[in-house]
C-alpha cells in the first residue's frame, strides 16, 4: 500500500511541474477555435449584468471556481490556506485535492480542513478517488463541512504512474454507491482527459448530480507523470483525450446532467466560451496555481477580480445579462474542433 509519506513526495511534485507546465502557457489550445458573433447594437446596461449562477441547486457567487488541487503535505496546506484565502476575497468555490492521504492517515487533516477555516461561509468540495468506500466519502465530506463532493476519474494518471491503480471496473458501482448515500451533490470529474458523451450518460443514471468535463488542454498529467520518472518515456500518452471545448459540445447533446467545464481555461474569455457552450460554471487549477506559487495570493485575488470584471465586460457587450443568457449567443466553431464534430457527428 501507498505509505502517506510517498503521497505526500508525489503531492509536492505534482505542485512543482504543474507550475512548470504553466509557465510554458496553453496557446492555441481548442478555445481559440470557438468565436463569438459580434452584434454591434446588442449590448446592455453593465450595472444589470448579475454573475451569480445555480450549480447543484445551490447559488454561487460567481460562475468561476477554484479546482481540486492539493492536500496531504506540509507544502500543500500551505497552497491550500493561500488559495482559500483567494476564493475568499473573491467569493469563488474552491475545491480541495484528493483526500486520499487523510483518509488513510488523519494526521494530515490541517492540510485540508484549512479550506473550510480560511472560506468559513464559501461553497467548499471534497475531493476522492472511485475506489473508496461511502463511509469514507463521508469522513472526507465531514472534515471540510463539504457543500458537495468531487469524485475524481483519474485513469491515465494512475495507470503511468508503477504504483498506481490498475483496476477499474469497480468504479461506476463505487460511485453509484457514494452519491446515493454521501448526502450532498456528487460532481464527477475528469483531470484533463475530458468526458465523453457516453461517460457523461453514464454518469447520469448512476446518480451524478454535476459532471465536470475536466478537458485536454491545459494541465497534462500524463506530461507531469512521465517527468516525475527519470527515464521515463516523456511522451507517453501526453496529448491524449478530448479537449474541453469538445467535450462540452458533445455534453450538449445528454438531457438530465448538469455540466461544469474545466481544463485549459486561461482568461475571462475561455470562461465566457466555456457557459457559451453551455457549462453552468468554469474551474480552474492550474493557471491559478501558478499565480499563487510565483507571485502570491494578492497577485491571485487581483487576477481574479480582473477576470470576473472582464467576464462582466463581455457579457455587456454580449447582450446577456447572466451567465445561463451567454449559452444563447451565435458561436463560430473552427479549426479542430469542426473536424473533431464531424468525426463524431456533433451538429
Ligand atoms: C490537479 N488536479 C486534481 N484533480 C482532482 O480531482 N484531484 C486532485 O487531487 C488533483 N490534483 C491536482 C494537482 C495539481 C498540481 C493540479 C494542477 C491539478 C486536476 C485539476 O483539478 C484539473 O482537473 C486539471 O488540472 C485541468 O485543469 P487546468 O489545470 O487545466 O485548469
Amino acid at each position: 500500500m501507498t505509505s502517506a509519506h510517498t503521497i505526500g513526495n508525489r503531492k509536492d511534485d505534482h505542485l512543482r511541474y504543474a507550475v512548470d507546465q504553466h509557465h510554458h502557457g496553453f496557446d492555441g489550445n481548442d478555445f481559440d477555435s470557438v468565436r463569438f458573433v459580434h452584434h454591434a447594437l446588442a449590448g446592455i446596461d453593465r450595472a444589470d449584468v448579475d454573475l451569480t449562477v445555480k450549480v447543484a441547486g445551490m447559488r454561487w457567487a460567481t460562475p468561476l471556481y477554484i479546482n481540486g488541487m492539493t492536500g496531504g503535505s506540509r507544502r500543500a496546506g500551505t497552497v491550500n490556506r493561500e488559495l482559500a484565502i483567494a476564493a475568499a476575497e473573491t467569493g469563488l468555490p474552491i475545491a480541495s485535492g484528493s483526500m486520499s492521504a487523510f483518509l488513510r492517515d488523519r494526521s494530515l487533516a490541517d492540510t485540508y480542513r484549512v479550506l473550510r477555516r480560511e472560506h468559513p461561509h464559501g461553497f467548499v468540495m471534497a475531493n476522492v478517488n472511485a475506489n473508496i468506500t461511502p463511509e469514507e466519502a463521508r469522513r472526507a465530506v465531514d472534515l471540510l463541512e463539504a457543500d458537495a463532493l468531487q469524485i475524481h476519474l483519474n485513469a491515465i494518471q494512475e495507470i503511468i504512474m508503477p504504483e498506481g491503480d490498475r483496476h477499474f471496473s469497480h468504479w461506476p458501482r463505487r460511485i453509484e454507491h457514494i452519491a446515493a448515500s454521501v448526502g450532498v451533490p456528487v460532481i464527477v470529474k475528469e483531470v484533463g482527459f475530458g468526458l465523453s458523451r457516453e461517460t457523461i450518460a453514464l454518469l447520469r443514471d448512476l446518480g451524478v448530480a454535476v459532471a465536470d468535463v475536466g478537458g485536454r488542454g491545459g494541465t497534462d498529467f500524463a506530461a507531469i507523470e512521465n517527468s516525475r520518472r527519470p527515464g521515463a518515456e516523456l511522451s507517453f500518452l501526453e496529448g491524449w483525450g478530448q479537449s474541453t471545448v469538445c467535450c462540452l459540445l458533445e455534453a450538449a447533446q445528454v438531457r438530465g446532467i448538469e455540466v461544469v467545464a474545466s481544463g485549459g481555461v486561461r482568461s475571462a474569455l475561455d470562461v465566457a466560451r466555456a457557459l457559451a457552450l453551455g457549462a453552468s460554471a468554469a474551474g480552474v487549477a492550474g493557471k491559478f496555481l501558478s499565480i499563487v506559487i510565483d507571485d502570491g495570493v494578492d497577485a491571485l485575488i487581483a487576477t481574479i477580480r480582473k477576470w470576473l470584471d472582464q467576464l462582466t465586460s463581455i457579457m455587456t457587450v454580449l447582450g446577456t445579462s447572466t451567465p445561463a443568457d451567454l449559452a444563447r449567443c451565435d458561436l463560430l466553431v473552427g479549426g479542430n474542433v469542426s473536424a473533431y464534430c464531424g468525426l463524431r457527428e456533433i451538429e
